[in-house]
């Protein structure tokens, strides 16, 4: 199949691009290479991949021969708020209007990268897809009102899109804002992690192996329409996961206690079992075997975040 990866050159988009690649498929890449975080780091991910440099909010995507997009391009980061906010409207929500009145102009499906940001402090844990969204940050409202579009688009212009919840997705690669890179950046340099909160916040981290599974798996299985969680099996607080880093790496974190951060939630957990019994998908990595990789992955690697 010929696919189109948006975000290609980013953590989970890089990921998936290779993997689609290695099962055989045509795949290109789009990413604008924005600076929310080192561009330097973006054309790592994307080295070895065939990747063009593109706005999808300004210019057209090209969808001659494309059997499918996996659009996982987007603006990141629960904790922004304030100035920022037009780059939100910008990179999620604008980009993904484009990309979804193209797709639905050219029949072609569109596995889109939401987020467990859309539930906010969730109504009920585990969390199935159908409680009541309410997102506590900025990022979060800017992929509910995406899905919101897929759905407008769907019933208005026969779109067919499948949405996808990531939940906390870590493993090789991932953004130098997120908490295990951070972690791992300090237990190798040696300086101060900033703990926002108490740490007994929780999340159901995914490795992104599993996300990448989840993310083919929908594009060939999934019925259009459908929303799927996609969350790590094993729950686990910010300090369990300390731990459990402390102990692979053989070193102490030290620990700056910082208030609470805006956009944070108190715990994501997800009920994964609409896409366990549609798609056949379950998470198959450990929390300990996916922060293994990890960390070896960023102890071979320079600590820049
Ligand atoms: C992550 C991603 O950043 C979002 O793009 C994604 O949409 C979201 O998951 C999701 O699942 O919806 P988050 O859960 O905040 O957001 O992931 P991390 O940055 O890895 O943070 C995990 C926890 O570590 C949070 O409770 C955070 O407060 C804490 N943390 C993070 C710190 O205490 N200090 C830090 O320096 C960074």
């Amino acid at each position: 199949m010929r696919y189109l990866v948006t975000g290609a050159a980013g953590f989970v988009g890089s990921h998936l691009a290779e993997a689609l690649r290695a099962a055989g498929h045509d795949v290109s890449g789009v990413d604008c290479f924005t600076d929310y975080y080192d561009v330097a780091e973006k054309e790592r991910n994307a080295a070895g991949l065939d990747v063009r440099r593109l706005d999808l909010a300004e210019a057209p995507l090209g969808l001659d021969g494309v059997d499918g997009i996996f659009h996982l391009a987007g603006r990141p980061g629960v904790r922004s708020f304030g100035g920022v906010f037009p780059d939100y409207v910008h990179d999620n929500l604008l980009a993904t209007q484009r990309v979804f009145e193209q797709a639905a102009a050219a029949g072609v499906r569109v596995v889109f990268a939401s987020s467990s940001s859309v539930y906010g402090e969730a109504e009920a844990y585990p969390t199935p897809e159908d409680a009541l969204p309410l997102p506590v940050s900025p990022y979060g409202l800017t992929k509910l009102a995406c899905e919101h579009l897929a759905r407008v688009y769907g019933r208005a212009s026969g779109l067919d899109a499948v949405v996808l919840r990531y939940f906390t997705v870590y493993g090789p690669r991932q953004r130098p804002d997120m908490f295990f890179r951070r972690v791992c950046a300090r237990l190798l340099d040696g300086g101060t992690f900033e703990l926002y909160g108490s740490g007994e916040q929780s999340r159901s981290f995914t490795y992104v192996g599993d996300a990448v599974a989840a993310t083919v798996a929908a594009m060939e299985r999934a019925a259009p329409g459908t929303v799927y969680n996609v969350g790590g099996g094993e729950e686990a607080s910010v300090l369990e996961a300390i731990g459990l880093l402390e102990r692979l790496s053989g070193r102490r974190l030290e620990l700056r206690r910082l208030e609470a951060a805006r956009g944070d939630v108190e715990r994501t957990k997800a009920d994964d079992s609409r896409i366990a019994a549609e798609l056949g998908w379950t998470p198959t990595t450990s929390l300990e075997e996916g922060l293994a990789a990890m960390w070896s992955w960023a102890s071979g690697t320079v600590a820049d975040a």
